[in-house]
């Protein structure tokens, strides 16, 4: 119990690192030449890999069987809230300074902009359904929409890559580990749909045939 809590406290202290460490850059002027442009970076950046690192725990535990992984599943999705909306605002009120004739004139402009906030709104709609009383409400309708998860990092990547800015091998790497693990997700269902239709008693099948 102790360990478990320990663990939790460690991953909890390590999610936070990215953020500390921007605000000490910031802090201390590191952040180069173009300090907006680099807090946007690197919290977009922060934001896909907690994205990332959410999606992989469900393969991780199919193939590890370490069955309470997923409140730590809960725990980086909420950093992926956390990350996404810090660079959603740094875009807002650092780089738009909230003048919003330029933001909507912006975001007309730029495509990739459209595929960040589908992302964001998934992601947002995830996280405020994250707590257990609405996992209860919702029923069975919560893994449907908590599913939706694969599409806003689809939607994530192509943002990335819709920006078109010469070095496209980072968003090349990314779009292929969210694929890899959209097709994992696929192949888990996939055997968890045949597993159930072989353990269905022989007897209701024929009994259903003959209605
Ligand atoms: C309302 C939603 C969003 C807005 C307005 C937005 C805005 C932006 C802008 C303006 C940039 C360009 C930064 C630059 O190079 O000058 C950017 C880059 C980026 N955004 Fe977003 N974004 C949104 C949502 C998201 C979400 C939800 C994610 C990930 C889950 C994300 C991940 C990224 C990444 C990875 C980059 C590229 C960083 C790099 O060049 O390494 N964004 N975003």
């Amino acid at each position: 119990m102790i360990q478990k809590s320990n663990l939790r406290l460690k991953i909890l202290i390590v999610c936070w690192l990215p953020l500390l460490f921007l605000l000490v850059d910031a802090v201390f002027d590191n952040l180069g030449s173009n300090p907006i442009r680099a807090l946007h970076i690197r919290l977009g950046d922060w934001a896909l890999r907690f994205l990332c690192i959410t999606l992989a725990i469900t393969p991780i535990q199919a193939v590890t069987n370490w069955r309470g992984m997923s409140e730590y599943r809960r725990m980086f999705g909420l950093f992926t809230f956390v990350y996404a909306s810090l660079h959603m605002l740094g875009y807002l009120i650092v780089d738009q300074v909230l003048h919003w004739k330029i933001i909507g004139v912006d975001i007309l402009e730029s495509s990739y902009i459209w595929f960040g906030i589908i992302s964001y709104f998934i992601i947002f709609v995830l996280a405020i359904t994250t707590p257990n009383w609405s996992k209860k409400v919702m029923g069975k309708n919560w893994k449907k929409l908590h599913r939706f998860i694969y599409l806003a990092a689809i939607a994530a990547v192509t943002h990335y890559f819709w920006q078109l800015k010469g070095n496209l091998a980072e968003p090349f790497l990314y779009s292929i580990i969210v694929f890899i693990l959209l097709g994992f997700r696929v192949l888990i269902s996939f055997k968890t749909r045949h597993m159930s239709k072989l353990m269905i008693p022989k007897g209701r099948k024929t009994s259903k045939l003959s209605d």
